[in-house]
């Protein structure tokens, strides 16, 4: 075929080519085909040299003139397909506004956070402020300065978890109490939330960890009706106006008088119940003035000062209140437990 008839040829085939083409990607193909270096247009500038040389000048003119339409063309069906693209490209990625959003994860707060969170609420409210104190204690702020004697049971490797001679896992939050008094100056007005441990064996009503919470007023002139009023408030905000409470005399070394506080069964308010053993009262707290003793091994003339404190075990209380069997879902960590709260 003579070169002319090929430009004429290539030139319609271009021209159709580039008319069908539906994508970039294709239009690409074909740019590289035909206008690349090694594409049919060069192809025919590097035939012309086989011509007669008259023609030579007529054929590189209409190749250049090809090469230029080919280059226009291919720019043209690039602006439209870049369009048609982008148009397809914001359609496919339009946001339905009205479609349900993904709900995120809700976490929720652990029973036990949330009750110690609705008390320590109580207790700011009526003046208090929150003290804390470490998980090892020693032997003198957990026994010794809290009046509890070389031979109480409660020294006893059998209830309280030694680490070595000297330091222990605390069994109660009572050593906060002397803590704080050796730190701070009457009137002090604490509560003293925290882990407390004992070498109990695991079962659904025991565990050797649990949690306590301690109060400690201490003051010039602060009596007995005091802690009652306290309690009254506390119980009433926690349980209900409707209950009642009774203090039924007990022994703590720390405290004298000592006192075990009840409250009206949240089940059966009173009548008797299985879960008040048919008593209608539930043991909430330990309670009592300071003892003298107490006072003056933290630094206070008992003549002068005088206070009382309560610890009550906050595990038991939730399970009451959240109806809760066994302690030991509070520690397993189970979200299916823990999305019932
Ligand atoms: N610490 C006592 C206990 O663990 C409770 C208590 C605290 C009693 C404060 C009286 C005053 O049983």
């Amino acid at each position: 075929m003579k070169l002319k008839e090929k430009l004429k040829k290539l030139k319609k085939e271009i021209q159709q080519a580039f008319a069908g083409v539906e994508d970039l990607e294709e239009l690409e193909k074909l740019r590289v085909k035909y206008l690349g270096q090694k594409g049919e247009v060069q192809e025919i500038f590097g035939q012309i040299g086989e011509v007669e040389p008259e023609m030579r000048p007529e054929i590189g003119k209409k190749t250049n003139e090809l090469q230029e339409q080919a280059a226009k063309l291919h720019q043209k069906e690039k602006k439209r397909l870049e369009k048609k693209e982008k148009k397809q490209k914001m359609k496919k990625e339009k946001i339905d506004v009205t479609l349900p959003g993904t709900k995120p994860e809700m976490g929720y707060a652990h029973p036990l956070t949330r009750g110690m969170e609705e008390i320590k609420e109580v207790f700011l409210g009526l003046g208090f402020s929150i003290a804390e104190g470490p998980e090892i204690e020693t032997e003198y702020y957990n026994f010794e300065a809290l009046n509890i004697p070389e031979n109480h049971p409660a020294r006893d490797l059998q209830d309280t978890l030694y680490i070595d001679d000297k330091h222990l896992l605390r069994t109660h939050t009572s050593p906060v109490q002397v803590r704080t008094m050796e730190n701070q100056r009457p009137p002090i007005r604490i509560l003293a939330p925290g882990r407390v441990y004992r070498s109990d064996e695991l079962d659904a009503s025991h565990s050797p960890v649990f949690h306590q919470i301690e109060g400690l007023v201490v003051a010039e002139d602060i009596s007995f009706s005091d802690l009652k009023g306290t309690i009254r408030s506390f119980v009433s905000e926690i349980y209900g106006e409707e209950r009642d409470i009774r203090f039924r005399p007990s022994y703590f070394p720390f405290t004298e008088p000592s006192a075990e506080v009840d409250v009206s069964c949240i089940v059966c308010e009173g009548e008797g119940c299985s879960l008040c053993s048919r008593s209608g009262w539930l043991e909430v707290m330990g309670a009592g003035m300071v003892h003298p003793n107490v006072l003056e091994m933290s630094g206070y003339n008992p003549e002068v000062f005088s206070g009382f404190a309560f610890g009550m075990g906050w595990d038991r209380i939730a399970m009451l209140k959240y109806g809760i069997h066994d302690i030991r879902v509070l520690f397993e960590n189970d979200r299916r437990f823990l999305h019932q709260f």
